[in-house]
């Protein structure tokens, strides 16, 4: 019978017998899988496990704390944190089109990510160890869907936290395998981690920069940032984050509309809110959500976020819209 409680007795036990004394590497995304994986190794093997989190400076308000702070404080875990934000913006400069975003981000993700991994690998092996093992958050699904070779068509680059370099050989554990979402939640838990970590709602690899359309730069993401947690916020506080699968908030940046403010004339940006229900990602709906919500939602943003003077409510289904703007 399945209890969460053996699934984590019988992982530990095994991911030891796989690891012996040698030492292991996981990078961490922000996500579910990265960081209950990671919490199961740590388990099993301690400090023979060394976290890595490349901060792209594209995340949400407060997520690279989660990672730093709460993750560390809930598993103990040795965490690495490269501070990439620079690069990233320096690299994303003049590019507004959404597949080159993705391809730059995902690749400067992987640079830094062995180069990371290179440090660690080069740290251990002066104290005599040797790091031979990487750790990665693969579920059951993931493991269908590639394997199965039913052809999904690529409809944008997906770009995963983690992807395996083949320069440095490393032999994976991934003690999700046989696991579907929500036993992974379950797990997370039984190990103690907390709920904004546990049921954390998916979000995309090259985060906000694919929520920006137009030009990628500090300035924009700081806008975004606010205007994100205002809407995260008041979706939490109505209690529809269970309801709601994800609700990506997008800020046009290469759009300009007229409004008025006190006896002033705006000339601002909009905000798009994009809420979807959905089972798996693949097909979504518009979630209908309640207008009080969307009104203080609105207010809000305008009052709080320079330069956003207006807000749109995204009502296309999947297909044909995809759930992200880029
Ligand atoms: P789309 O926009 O294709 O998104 O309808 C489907 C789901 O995938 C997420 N998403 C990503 N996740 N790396 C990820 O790990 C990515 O590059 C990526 N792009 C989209 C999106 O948030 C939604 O849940």
């Amino acid at each position: 019978s399945w209890t969460t409680h053996s699934v984590v007795e019988e992982q530990v036990a095994a991911i030891r017998a796989q690891v012996g004394t040698k030492r292991a590497i996981c990078g961490l995304s922000g996500g579910v899988d990265s960081a209950v994986a990671a919490a199961l190794v740590q388990k099993a093997i301690g400090d023979q496990l060394t976290c890595v989190y490349v901060d792209h400076g594209l995340m949400r308000k407060g997520e690279s704390e989660q990672v730093e702070k709460d993750f560390v404080a809930a598993t103990g875990v040795q965490l690495k944190v490269v501070d990439a934000e620079e690069r990233f913006l320096n690299a994303l400069a003049g590019v507004s089109d959404p597949e080159q975003k993705r391809k730059i981000i995902g690749r400067e993700f992987i640079r830094v990510f062995e180069q990371a991994q290179a440090e660690l690998v080069a740290e251990a092996g002066a104290d005599g160890e040797e790091v031979a093992f990487l750790v990665q958050g693969t579920l059951y699904p993931d493991i269908v869907e590639s394997g199965g070779g039913t052809g999904t068509a690529n409809i944008k680059s997906h770009h995963n936290v983690g992807g395996l370099p083949d320069d440095i050989e490393f032999e994976l554990v991934e003690p999700l395998r046989q696991l579907f979402k929500d036993e992974v939640r379950m797990v997370g838990t039984e190990l103690g981690l907390p709920d904004e970590i546990v049921h954390r709602q998916p979000f995309p690899g090259p985060g906000l920069g694919i929520r920006i359309v137009g030009e990628v730069t500090k300035e924009r993401l700081d806008l975004l940032r606010e205007a994100d947690a205002i809407a995260r916020e008041e979706l939490t506080a109505a209690g529809l984050d269970r309801e709601i699968w994800q609700c990506p908030v997008v800020l046009l940046a290469d759009v300009r509309s007229v409004g008025v403010q006190g006896d002033g004339r705006t000339y601002g940006h909009p905000i798009v809110l994009r809420p979807v229900s959905s089972e798996d990602a693949m097909t979504a709906d518009w979630t209908r959500m309640p207008y009080e919500v969307l009104a203080r939602i609105s207010t809000r943003i305008t009052n709080e976020v320079a330069d956003v003077n207006r807000v749109v409510l995204d009502v296309t289904s999947k297909p044909p819209g995809t759930i992200e703007w880029e």
